[in-house]
């Protein structure tokens, strides 16, 4: 990827970048994230408290890691959509929704993140994990979960942070601005995706101001708190709660 400008091809080279790591993003995850990763799903998912008999949105899933969390919580009752514009990507997660034989509370498909496929008001809670930072347009997104979820549902977004603390955010900045890239071009075999990775995150919103791109949409009480020194941000927002 040339250039993060959100230019009318940003979203086809973002799709066609994922679809290339595919094959390596989850070992690539864990390794580049020491295994945070999971337990930063995990901490989006506690914050969602998924209910039984519920209808849950996971929006731009990837391999449907935080789909799995919810469904595995409780397998019979709940049902998760997963959506995301990655052919190759959605591939994974299938695989792994039936080796985990979740076939019947997933189902996973192709779609957009700026134009969602589902009607209004038709999920209880709407997650989306790493996901908002590669739309090519952010507010239009958010958009769409507020208009896709139910009244008194939660909308949970998790995504990169920069560090607050100068000092760790030094240390840090080294190893995901230097190692990260090489070690990730090494593995995945793809010349940019893991120089795209620091550069997405280095133009995302500040917290505050990515709360008030959430506020614009329609969501209220929109709160955030930071996993892991900053690394990571958990967003809440609620639908006319
Ligand atoms: C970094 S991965 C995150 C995947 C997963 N949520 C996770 O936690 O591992 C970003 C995903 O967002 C998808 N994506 C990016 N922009 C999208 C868009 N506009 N619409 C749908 N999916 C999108 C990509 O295809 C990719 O699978």
């Amino acid at each position: 990827m040339q250039s993060l400008e959100k230019s009318p091809d940003f979203s086809r080279q973002v799709q066609s970048m994922f679809g290339a790591v595919a094959p390596k993003y989850d070992f690539l995850n864990g390794l580049l994230s020491a295994g945070r990763d999971r337990y930063w799903r995990k901490k989006a998912v506690n914050l969602l408290a998924p209910k039984s008999g519920g209808r849950y949105l996971d929006v731009a899933t990837g391999t449907a890691d935080i789909a799995i969390e919810m469904a595995r919580r409780n397998p019979a009752e709940l049902t998760v959509m997963g959506i995301d514009f990655s052919g190759p990507m959605l591939e994974m997660g299938k695989r792994k929704v039936r080796t985990n034989h979740l076939e019947s509370s997933i189902f996973l498909q192709m779609g957009s993140g700026e134009h969602l496929p589902f009607a209004d008001n038709s999920f209880h809670g709407v997650t989306c994990a790493f996901g908002i930072r590669n739309f090519s347009d952010a507010q239009a997104g958010l958009n769409e979960m507020f208009r896709v979820l139910k009244d008194k549902g939660k909308v949970i977004i998790l995504e990169f942070s920069q560090p607050t603390n100068p000092v760790f955010g030094s240390m840090y900045s080294l190893y995901f601005n230097f190692l990260l890239p090489q070690v990730g071009r090494k593995i995945s075999r793809h010349n940019s995706a893991y120089d795209y990775l620091p550069e997405s995150v280095s133009k995302f919103p500040t917290r505050t101001d990515f709360q008030h791109l959430m506020e614009s949409a329609g969501f209220t009480s929109v709160t955030f708190r930071d996993l892991t020194f900053g690394i990571v941000t958990l967003y809440l927002g609620c639908k006319n709660a």
